[in-house]
């Protein structure tokens, strides 16, 4: 009899070293990038974003991504995701020959596209088109987050029908996996429900998965990232600390902390897979490497129940 491997009820994806890092006013050499991952991935976090491969120019903190993937060697078991925005970055990437998956983005709305990626939601599209036969064909699994999802910084409100549009057209892409990203934190749970429910009945009858993106710019991403689990969600993105944030979105603050999603997940009974002591090792490293206290609230305050002393 083969033995039955329990599954966890939530895939945490681990994006520190991409979103997390990219608009970090600390300073990680390569090396630490290389051990961030490492550290992330011996708590449990086995998928996790690692690099993005745009311009160096725009993303100064991510030009070292080649080097990062290259530091992290073999990885059984893992999947590394690198996020690309045009062919160049998918040839970077694909280049590596160490990344699992690649990870696209379409912006919800017209500026933020502009601004973030220089071009339209057009051509974003046109882009995913382009890259997700390539990843495909290459053994890479192509994913796509839809930014921008519950509000934009620039257009504001996002139309239920505009998160409907974009799903089916990027479903429609072959994709694996459609995330729905609160790039600035302005969605509440009332809007998670709606929008996964949308989602989930476009995608239903695909092998399209859901994944949603969390930031806590405005205290809601915990209750959102819950909403998004209720609405059947299982595929949550988080960064270690609650470091992060979009240097294209203004004042946008950091994702939702991996140690503070995993305790209120755990503690609602819902697993993770995920051991929360190892965890917090690393955060307090990250905190140290980074020289500042992190945002995440659950590093402060400890675990509960609090450890034996
Ligand atoms: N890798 C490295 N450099 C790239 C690149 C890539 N994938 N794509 C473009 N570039 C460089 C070009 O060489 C050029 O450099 P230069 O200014 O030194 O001459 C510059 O970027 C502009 O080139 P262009 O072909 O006009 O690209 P673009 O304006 O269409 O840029 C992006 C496309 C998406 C790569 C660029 O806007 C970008 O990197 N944005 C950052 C978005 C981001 O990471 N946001 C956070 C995560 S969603
Ligand atoms: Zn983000």
């Amino acid at each position: 009899m083969t033995p039955t491997v329990q599954m966890p009820a939530v895939q945490v994806v681990e994006v520190s070293a991409r979103d997390g890092l990219q608009n970090d006013p600390g300073e990680l050499s390569t090396a630490q990038k290389v051990e961030l991952v490492a550290r992330c991935r011996a708590a449990g976090l086995h998928r996790q974003e690692v690099a993005s491969f745009v311009s160096p120019r725009a993303v100064p903190k991510m030009a070292d991504a080649e080097a990062v993937v290259a530091g992290l060697g073999a990885h059984p078991g893992a999947s590394f995701i690198g996020l690309v925005l045009n062919r160049r970055g998918w040839d970077r990437a694909a280049a590596t020959g160490g990344l699992e998956e690649v990870n696209l983005v379409v912006s919800s709305t017209e500026s933020f596209s502009q601004r973030n990626q220089g071009m339209s939601v057009e051509a974003a599209l046109a882009v995913a088109a382009e890259v997700v036969p390539l990843a495909r064909a290459a053994g890479v699994r192509p994913t796509v987050t839809l930014s921008t999802t519950f509000g934009c910084p620039y257009d504001g409100e996002v139309p239920l029908a505009r998160t409907e549009e974009l799903v089916s057209r990027v479903a429609a892409l072959g994709v694996d996996e459609v995330a729905l990203a609160d790039t600035i934190g302005a969605g509440v749970p009332a809007d998670v429900r709606r929008r996964v429910a949308i989602a989930a009945a476009v995608l239903e009858g695909t092998p399209v998965t859901l994944r949603a993106h969390f930031h806590n710019t405005r205290s809601s991403g915990y209750a959102n990232a819950l909403a998004a689990f209720e609405a059947g969600v299982h595929v949550l993105d988080s960064s270690l600390g609650g470091i992060g944030g979009c240097p294209f979105a203004p004042k946008a603050t950091g994702n939702i902390a991996t140690e503070d999603l995993v305790h209120l997940l755990e503690r609602s009974g819902i697993s993770t897979g995920v051991d929360l002591e190892a965890l917090l090792v690393a955060s307090a490293w990250l905190a140290a490497a980074l020289g500042r206290r992190l945002p995440s609230l659950l590093a402060a305050a400890g675990p509960f129940p609090p450890r034996a002393a």
